[in-house]
């Protein structure tokens, strides 16, 4: 079996305290705002007032919609999962540092009437970026909260036009295995591959992140573009994708054919199913010490129970 959820320690860290958060797109913000309020031009402060150094910061608060902070940004940019670059988490960042990310392109077709291949500065201009504060839980039962920017999947989507007979969406990252030595392994199928049903991939949570506290998004995490759907496993959230194609079956994907009965094709965050080597039931948020219960859907459940209705999610694990 697969040996790829091996554990390694984990570095604890800091909680970025909020006085530290304003930055530039902050200080951009606020004087947009001001040049609206004449009276508060003055006060805008500019962006050269930008500290050094600082790491870079969210843009609109510091917590996800339960309260929780986000993680540090170099925890989010060095505790990585990348099969591609290497199975050691903490090793990802400096493997991909040089990985190439321009030019790219994102092919999007199969069973639409507009198929397109946008290049990703075409993306960046023809969706407007908004910032999205996600967590992500892992399936090896670990979690982070993540300020992302990027833009609903379904907006891309609705431009090329499904045809009815689209049923499922199939992401494929780009397969390079000269600047990926990950990929010459040969216990995976390459390209990484994965599947969302259509209504799952329609809905309003299902992110294409091209940023990370509003900085452009780093090789690590899945540069130029990758996939977050925030309600499902880590493993769902493709990284680095270079072909998005309609199709009437459920795709295979990489990890539901390295191990079927581990990783299964709707991986729902489910602390009641237990993966068959670990319980899913709590998670270590990096940053803290104490784990914490694992919430249904990743306490997404509002905007997305309704898509199961009527499946038994312990067969559709
Ligand atoms: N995408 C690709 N192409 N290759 C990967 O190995 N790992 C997945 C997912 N997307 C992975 C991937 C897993 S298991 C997780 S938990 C998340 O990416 C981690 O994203 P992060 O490193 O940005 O936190």
């Amino acid at each position: 079996m697969t040996n790829l959820y091996k554990s390694v320690p984990i570095r604890s860290s800091e909680i970025t305290p909020k006085h530290e958060y304003l930055s530039r797109r902050d200080f951009m913000k606020a004087a947009s705002l001001a040049a609206g309020a004449a009276f508060l031009t003055a006060c805008a402060p500019s962006a050269t007032e930008e500290p050094q150094n600082a790491e870079p910061g969210p843009t609109s608060g510091a917590t996800d919609e339960l309260g929780d902070p986000v993680n540090t940004y170099e925890d989010i940019t060095h505790y990585n999962n990348y099969y591609e670059f290497t199975v050691d988490k903490q090793g990802v960042a400096g493997l991909a540092q040089d990985f190439t990310t321009n030019p790219w392109t994102i092919e999007v077709g199969g069973l639409v009437n507009k198929p397109k291949t946008f290049a990703i500065e075409d993306i960046l201009k023809l969706f407007p970026q908004e910032e999205r504060i996600y967590r992500l839980r892992c399936v090896e039962a670990w979690s982070m909260v993540i300020p992302w920017t990027g833009f609903s999947l379904a907006s891309l989507l609705e431009m090329v036009e499904p045809t009815s007979d689209a049923k499922y969406v199939r992401f494929e990252t780009v397969y390079r295995p000269e600047e990926m030595r990950g990929q010459k392994s040969p216990f995976y199928t390459w390209p990484y591959q994965e599947g969302l049903r259509i209504d799952e991939a329609m809905n309003e949570l299902a992110l294409l992140a091209t940023g990370i506290y509003g900085e452009t998004i780093l090789p690590q995490n899945g540069a130029p573009i990758r996939l977050v759907v925030p309600w499902k496993y880590g493993f769902k959230s493709i990284k680095s994708i270079v072909k998005i194609e309609l199709v009437s079956e459920q795709p295979a994907t990489l990890w539901n054919n390295a191990g079927p009965n581990e990783y299964g094709f709707y991986a729902n965050v489910n602390p009641g199913v237990d993966h068959p080597r670990w319980s899913q039931a709590t998670e270590r948020r990096i940053g803290e010490i104490s784990r914490r219960g694992t919430l249904p859907f990743n306490g997404y459940g509002e905007q997305v129970r309704h898509l199961y209705e009527g499946m038994d999610l312990s067969v559709n694990y």
